[in-house]
């Protein structure tokens, strides 16, 4: 099954969006999804529930009430991390997926905030056995600013312990699509694609990176 955990400590960043996205993109190509929030503010949660019916469905599960328990038959789990979340309870999410994705806004604040979290990822016994893999995404990054080559630089300089490869990195645009389809319980692709060209074009290169055996554990791969 595949596992996709979507985790920042930092409220407001875009888990949601990306984990929303990311459970409609698989719905949309016949996947079973079950889209786990373990935010207690239940935001994936609200999204599904305005989700149109005629829509590919996605099983909501809420993460944070009780143990999680993933339908038999589910092919793909979108997990939607809370903000806040380290040590103990950091781990036990981490070591249950295949992938990170981790959503950075584009501000210095939150770039240093993202360095501390990479190493304090990179010291979980479960990041560093499974190999799980990672990937940033800067998000609601404005193109036409000169912020976003230095954004760039800066996720491509990470470095990581143990000789392991930089996570990969990309970027997603700071669009009104985004909450179009979000009061909608849709996903970016579910909206007219004339309105939506360039948003798929920036989310290709993530897409395929999820496809491909590049960002699954070695064993897994
Ligand atoms: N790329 C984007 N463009 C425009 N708005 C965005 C984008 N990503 C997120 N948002 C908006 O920013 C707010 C916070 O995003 P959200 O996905 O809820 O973050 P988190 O789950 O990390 O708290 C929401 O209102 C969301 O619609
Ligand atoms: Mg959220």
């Amino acid at each position: 099954m595949r596992s996709i955990l979507i985790l920042n400590p930092k409220g407001g960043c875009g888990k949601t969006t990306i984990a929303t996205n990311l459970a409609s993109y698989y719905a949309l190509r016949g996947r079973s999804v079950a889209l786990v929030d373990f935010d207690p503010q239940g935001s994936s949660l609200d999204w599904l529930a305005v989700r149109p019916e005629n829509r590919p469905p996605i099983h909501g599960i809420a993460g944070w009430e009780k143990p999680v328990r993933i339908p038999r038959g589910t092919d793909c789990v979108i997990l939607d991390a809370p903000a806040g979340i380290h040590g103990r309870s950091l781990s036990n999410l981490v070591r249950r997926v295949q992938t990170l994705v981790i959503p950075v806004l584009p501000s210095p604040i939150d770039l240093r905030a993202v360095e501390h979290f990479q190493s304090e990822l990179m010291h979980l016994g479960g990041v560093l056995r499974k190999k799980v893999k990672i990937a940033t995404v800067a998000n609601r990054v404005r193109e036409n600013s000169s912020t976003r080559l230095i954004l760039e630089d800066y996720l491509r300089s990470l470095k990581l312990p143990e000789g392991r490869k930089l996570p990969f990195s990309t970027y997603l645009r700071n669009s009104f699509i985004y909450l179009k389809a979000a009061e909608r319980g849709l996903g970016i692709w579910e909206l007219a694609p004339s309105l939506t060209a360039h948003e798929r074009d920036l989310w290709k290169p993530l897409i395929r990176w999820l496809n491909s055996r590049w960002s699954l554990p070695a064993e897994d791969a």
